[in-house]
């Protein structure tokens, strides 16, 4: 297989990011209007669930580059979310997302003290929304949602990607509270979000005060049953990331039963849909977010798999080299068809949906771009390690 086109995607990207990064100094991106990113650094939006990952991209530029300006807009969009982090009201189970890219990564590759700090605040706050009836579970929102009204008791397959936070605060504070506390979630989102065929739903609704399930939503999918492929992306990666920091064999055969079910919808050509169960004759949009989640998930579940050692060493590597190769397929796909290597745009990566039943499909958004890259920084040696 010729894998050139790697080297290639990552020369492509360095040559364009500088360009891209020095005509959007100080802006919070989340998507692109006629090819120029938006800005959500403003108070009234600084709270997008999406905003760390505009820094994870320039941690990542930085850790492949050491160039300065790539870690002063990081570092200046860090202070940024200090907005948010300081108001309860903004925060949600996304601190996971917004902090580990900023400020838990600035303090892994730099020792900033004022990092950590903000990173342990955000732990703190992830922690904090643990309801311990029943089995437990982490709160995904606050208030009342659009697909079903109030969210006391709702949890989503998203938040296995958060845990991370959790994992990283144990370790860093050697106190395995935090690690206890994503263990019970991730064994409660075991239970009742994967189903027997290795699918996973997106919105499980437990009873808050004894902690029983109530029913599912299909949020972001088509609808209840159905199989939203960023919700079975982060499933994919969220488990195999719990793995990865606890050793439990139980996440390792989760995210292997989640990866045999989506190894098993990919299509031919390698380019994801935005649910795997609508029905013929539905419309389907393009999400290239959920091909570049799996992918990273995939090539790092390659890598663990290998410590495995309830199987023998053909098996091991016979599933790390599947892992791979659909990794490559869809990441290949991507490069293909939805990478824009024109530095006169300021998006990588096209076609990327938000959810199902939204009014607009196939956009841009940024953590299609941040998980693109570092998926080929995985492959290329240059990750700065963010989970
Ligand atoms: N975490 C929300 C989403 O994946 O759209």
């Amino acid at each position: 297989m010729d894998l050139s086109w790697i080297d290639d995607a990552k020369k492509s990207i360095l040559e364009k990011e500088k360009t891209v990064v020095t005509r959007n100094r100080g802006k919070v991106p989340y998507t692109t209007h006629n090819h120029r990113f938006d800005d959500r650094s403003g108070p009234d939006q600084i709270a997008w669930w999406t905003n760390g990952f505009w820094g994870g991209i320039l941690w990542q530029l930085y850790k492949a580059t050491e160039d300065p300006l790539y870690r002063s807009e990081a570092e200046e969009l860090e202070k940024k979310q200090d907005q948010q982090l300081f108001n309860a009201d903004a925060l949600s189970h996304d601190s996971g997302f917004t902090w580990l890219p900023t400020a838990v990564a600035d303090y892994r590759m730099t020792g900033n003290r004022a990092a950590r700090n903000r990173g342990l605040l955000a732990a703190g706050n992830l922690a904090g929304r643990f309801n311990p009836a029943g089995q437990g579970f982490i709160r995904a929102w606050n208030g009342t949602s659009a697909w079903g009204g109030d969210t006391t008791g709702w949890a989503i397959i998203d938040c296995m990607m958060n845990l991370p936070l959790l994992y990283w605060a144990s370790d860093e504070l050697k106190d395995p509270r935090f690690k206890n506390t994503a263990m019970r979630h991730a064994d409660t989102a075991m239970r009742n979000f994967i189903r027997e065929d290795g699918s996973a739903r997106h919105i499980c609704e437990f009873d808050p005060c004894t902690g029983e399930y109530v029913r599912d939503y299909g949020g972001q999918g088509y609808g209840v049953g159905s199989s939203w492929t960023r919700g079975q992306a982060w499933a994919l990666y969220g488990f195999t990331l719990s793995f990865l920091h606890t050793g439990a064999p139980r996440y390792l055969r989760t995210a292997e039963k989640v990866a045999a079910y989506f190894l098993s919808n990919i299509p031919d050509d390698g380019i994801i849909l935005t649910d795997f169960r609508v029905p013929q004759g539905e419309p389907n949009y393009v999400d290239s977010t959920a091909a570049a989640i799996a992918s990273c998930g995939l090539l790092t579940l390659a890598e663990q798999v290998e410590k495995d050692s309830d199987k023998d060493e053909n098996e091991r590597q016979k599933l790390a080299q599947d892992y791979r190769d659909a990794a490559l397929k869809m990441l290949k796909a991507l490069y293909d068809n939805f990478f824009d290597a024109d530095p006169e745009d300021d998006e990588l990566i096209e076609k990327c949906t938000a959810a199902y039943h939204d009014k607009e499909h196939e956009f841009t958004i940024i953590y299609g771009d941040y998980y693109f890259i570092e998926a080929i920084w995985k492959l290329t040696g240059t990750e700065q390690f963010i989970w």
